[in-house]
């Protein structure tokens, strides 16, 4: 006998707010958010963008000037309140899942770069914006520290080594086929 109360349970359990993009600093999550938002229709974020806007300065600034933790307290905030609205394509920072929470009605998309694929995308520019990333060495092991707990998270992991229109129809095409949003 088939256990409609059950069924319909899972079913609803299916369904999340907003879709939150997780993955190592350089990865191509803002990227990939701002054309994902769009093919779904949805209004995009991005979590530093947000804190720098609203703290009037950069990343690297905050870390300089407040340290490391207050920042950590800055994530925290950012993605309870935009976890607390529906409908967006939220891209992270690569901090994000390792020293914050974030809501389980959230589809996480694990956006997976080797470390050697990401060293070759990012530019000196874009390095210098990452204070985490000014040693190669350091960067590489958070990498190794932090992938784990990436792949845990995730309800969804992306092969992103390769070129990023190609993996951005790989999450459409999981997204509507699981029929999550
Ligand atoms: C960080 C990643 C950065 C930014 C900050 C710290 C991290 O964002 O939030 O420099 O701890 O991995 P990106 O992942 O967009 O580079």
């Amino acid at each position: 006998m088939i256990n409609l109360k059950k069924s319909k349970k899972k079913e609803y359990k299916l369904v999340y707010d907003n879709i939150v993009l997780i993955g190592f600093m350089g990865s191509g999550k803002t990227a990939v958010g701002r054309t994902l938002s769009k093919k779904l229709f949805k209004d995009f974020v991005d979590v530093d963008a947000v804190i720098e806007a609203e703290q009037g300065c950069s990343i690297a600034e905050i870390f300089e000037k407040k340290g490391e933790a207050y920042f950590r307290t800055l994530e925290q905030k950012c993605i309870n309140e935009l976890t607390s609205k529906k409908g967006q394509v939220i891209a992270t920072g690569g901090g994000v899942p390792i020293h914050s929470t974030i809501s389980d009605k959230s589809l996480i998309v694990y956006i997976d770069a080797d470390f050697d694929v990401i060293v070759e995308r990012l530019s000196a520019r874009e390095r210098a914006k990452r204070p985490l990333f000014d040693d190669e060495q350091r960067a590489r092991a958070l990498y190794d520290a932090r992938i784990d707990t990436y792949k845990e998270l995730a309800t969804y992991s992306v092969d992103a080594n390769q070129v990023i229109p190609t993996f951005i129809h790989m999450i459409v095409d999981y997204i509507l086929d699981k029929r999550v949003l």
